[in-house]
């Protein structure tokens, strides 16, 4: 059994639309971050769109490029669309927007495991803001979603490593 799947780990989900830009640099970041602070053998890193136009597909060529150039590795990640067991699975789902939230809101069973929030609201000064889509604009746009996700998954980590100790 990987980590990844383990039953008694903390589970968090990223989701965003397509789950080929923002939500799988989200895991893939916050991988990395939780792998640097010894965290990562005790949690399930997920993500997934709302949306299911990709699903089966690599990350945005865009969004691995960029990860890259930062040492994030997303190669390995397949989009797929969020399903009524994740919120029975996990722990914590982070939407990157608002509008993913109030899409999580609207789809969560009665009885969920799941709390429901932003990630933006771990990055310090950005609560309640959402990580721009970064589909249709140009390569600035994927830095941009990186310095915002970092900072959210660093500020996740530490509150991980202050509850989950
Ligand atoms: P993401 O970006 O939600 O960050 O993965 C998008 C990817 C695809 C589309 C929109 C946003 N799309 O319309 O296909």
């Amino acid at each position: 059994m990987t980590p990844d799947t383990k039953s008694s780990a903390h589970a968090v989900l990223f989701v965003c639309l397509g789950n080929i830009c923002r939500s799988p640099t989200a895991e893939g970041v916050f991988r990395a971050l939780a792998r640097e602070a010894g965290l990562e053998p005790e949690l399930r890193i997920d993500s997934a769109g709302t949306g299911g136009y990709h699903v089966g597909a690599t990350p945005d060529a865009r969004a691995m490029a960029a990860a890259s150039a930062r040492g994030y590795d997303l190669s390995t990640i397949r989009a797929r669309k969020v399903s009524v067991q994740d919120f029975h699975e996990f722990d914590l789902i982070l939407a990157m927007d608002e509008d993913n939230l109030l899409h999580l809101q609207g789809i969560a069973p009665e009885g969920a495991r799941a709390r429901l929030g932003l990630l933006l609201d771990y990055a310090p000064g950005s609560a309640g803001r959402g990580v721009p889509d970064p589909y249709y604009g140009g390569r600035n746009g994927f830095e941009q979603v990186l310095d915002l996700v970092t900072e959210a998954c660093a500020g996740l980590v530490d509150e991980l490593r202050r509850t989950l100790r």
